[in-house]
């Protein structure tokens, strides 16, 4: 892994830079607005929690627009994006933040297996962000300058846990959109990284929180994770090769894992050790598939393959 440092010098970067967030309105959407807001970018963002997200327009009163947008419903989506184009004529960077986290299993064994559960983290958490990927890429690509879309998952991400299953999946399915857009982003030079916070200060938190502080665990909090996606949105954005400490050029295809506080970029060292884990041989020929899948002439889509 790389301990990811923030170059201050990168910051002014962001002056008039238009950002488009999901999920602004409280924990650490609402504290990713108010840093960009602090480095001169315009924020327009969306949310469903209206009187939180209303108190944050007149707390920084300038720069900043709110719209409703149930991430889960693309023309709300439609909307947030559109407007944010014709406010300001362009999108340069996208965090899709909006999240939810059901606290009850869906298989307790004492629940009524008649009664059909809610799939709402997957329709928020994962369909939310795949529709914020494809509008937000759509928007930057108009711009013409390229941009940065900052997708939040989680630990729960890549690893194991008891009773969120949904959850789980939902931000499972958030690293894979990372994964699944990256490369051809990257082409029209959008970078798309993930996020994947620990335990963080926000009321998502408060079955665990009493408990996890007496074992001494560490915790971030919501500015930490706050200023990773400002780390994620400007990483590219200096000129001759300077970025953050431990960043590695381009950011883009990266996995930011987050404990007490630090970012850590654990995706490099993933690929870098695949060998081990996937066996030599095995590792060997899957680049070989990889980059048969790669070549321009190649497509799933039985239409376009020669
Ligand atoms: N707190 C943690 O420990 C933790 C850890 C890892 C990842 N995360 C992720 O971080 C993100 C932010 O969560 P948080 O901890 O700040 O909690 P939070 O509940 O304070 O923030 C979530 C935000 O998303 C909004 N939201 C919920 N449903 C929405 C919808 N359908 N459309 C639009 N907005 C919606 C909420 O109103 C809220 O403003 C989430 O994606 C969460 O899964 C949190």
């Amino acid at each position: 892994m790389a301990h990811l440092v923030l170059d201050p010098s990168l910051l002014p970067t962001l002056q008039d830079k238009v950002v488009v967030l999901t999920g602004g309105a409280t924990g650490i959407g609402r504290s990713a607005a108010i840093l960009f807001h602090q480095h001169g970018a315009k924020i327009v963002f969306g949310d469903v929690a209206e009187q939180p997200a209303h108190d944050l327009v007149t707390q920084l009163s300038t720069n900043i627009h709110f719209v409703h947008c149930d991430t889960s419903s693309y023309q709300d989506q439609l909307t947030l994006f559109r407007t944010a184009h014709e406010k300001h004529g362009r999108v340069d960077v996208v965090a899709a933040v909006a999240g939810v986290a059901n606290p009850t299993s869906i298989f307790d064994p004492a629940a009524d297996i008649n009664e059909e559960p809610s799939m709402l983290e997957i329709q928020v958490n994962t369909i939310g962000s795949l529709f914020s990927a494809r509008i937000g890429m759509h928007y930057i690509r108009q711009g013409g300058r390229g941009g940065d879309i900052i997708l939040m998952s989680s630990i729960i991400g890549f690893k194991e846990t008891e009773d969120l299953v949904p959850y789980t999946t939902s931000k499972h399915g958030v690293v894979g959109i990372m994964r699944g857009l990256h490369l051809q982003a990257a082409k029209e030079n959008i970078h798309v990284n993930v996020i994947c916070p620990w335990v963080t200060r926000t009321r998502m938190i408060v079955g665990i929180e009493k408990e996890w502080a007496a074992q001494g665990l560490p915790v971030n909090e919501p500015e930490d994770v706050a200023r990773t996606i400002l780390v994620c949105a400007i990483a590219n954005r200096g000129s001759d090769g300077v970025t953050h400490g431990g960043a590695k050029l381009p950011f883009s295809g990266k996995i930011v894992y987050m404990s007490g506080g630090e970012g850590y970029e654990i995706e490099d060292a993933q690929k870098s050790l695949e060998p081990q884990w996937l066996g030599e041989e095995n590792s060997k020929i899957l680049a070989r598939g990889q980059a048969f899948l790669a070549r321009a002439d190649i497509s799933w889509d039985p239409e376009k393959s020669s």
